[in-house]
């Protein structure tokens, strides 16, 4: 396939996370080797569970996190909640467009606050939302659970809709990443990179694990064993 290669990134998600140690916490997995902190917002609104705000992402900056944070938006109204997050310290910004009432606006304000931009497609979102956004965006966020929990199964139809994804962006000729969130683990990660992924969510497979190093290595080389 005749697309760029970027280097793979690994997210973790601290959803899974011990919450009451989120410092340590988030300092251990950069350690082990992680490149991006996964920040899931949900509002009990547009999705069916609550979990962190602003705040939590400006404590993590304060505690001395100097990694990007994937601020992943599943509120809705989105708008008011971008200057918050990006001045509370959030590096990437994404959202889910059924969730908005302007895209292009919101794309447009997460750059006006600095912040990469990103959408979300839920397994049951069309890929159309990609038509007039992709010129803007800075990366795409497929969703291969539907939001809302850790731990869920990874969709298989999910596979299909990454390649669908890869082959619009390297028709772009943009450089756009493509982020995978949902049921990703060491036994799956091979077949999602190979399927288009660069970018690599994953929540219970990395806290719930003994060892986050070991299994972080272990995703890079299934990711790499897969691109041979
Ligand atoms: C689900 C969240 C995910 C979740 C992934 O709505 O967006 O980021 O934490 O968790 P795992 O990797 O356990 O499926
Ligand atoms: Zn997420």
């Amino acid at each position: 396939m005749n697309h760029v290669k970027r280097a793979p990134w690994i997210a973790p998600s601290i959803l899974s996370a011990d919450f009451a140690r989120l410092g340590a916490e988030v300092d251990a997995v950069l350690a082990a080797g992680a490149d991006l902190v996964h920040f899931d917002v949900m509002d009990n609104h547009y999705v069916p569970n609550l979990t962190i705000g602003p705040l939590v992402c400006e404590a993590l900056r304060k505690h001395g996190v100097t990694a990007p944070i994937d601020v992943h938006l599943m509120v809705t109204p989105v708008d008011r909640l971008v200057a918050d997050f990006a001045k509370a310290g959030a590096s990437w910004i994404s959202f889910h467009p059924e969730a908005t009432e302007h895209v292009d606006r919101t794309i447009a304000l997460i750059h006006e606050h600095g912040c990469k931009a990103g959408l979300v497609f839920n397994p049951a979102t069309p890929l159309n939302w990609l038509d007039h956004t992709l010129g803007q965006l800075d990366f795409v966020l497929l969703m291969s659970v539907n939001p809302g929990f850790g731990g869920q199964q990874f969709i298989p139809a999910t596979l299909a809709k990454l390649r669908a994804v890869r082959q619009r962006i390297t028709a772009s000729g943009r450089d756009v990443r493509l982020e995978i969130d949902g049921g990703v683990k060491v036994a799956n990660i091979g077949e999602i990179a190979a399927a288009g992924a660069d970018t690599f969510v994953a929540g219970s497979a990395i806290f719930g694990a003994s060892d986050y190093r070991a299994t972080i290595e272990a995703m890079r080389a299934a990711i790499a064993a897969a691109a041979d």
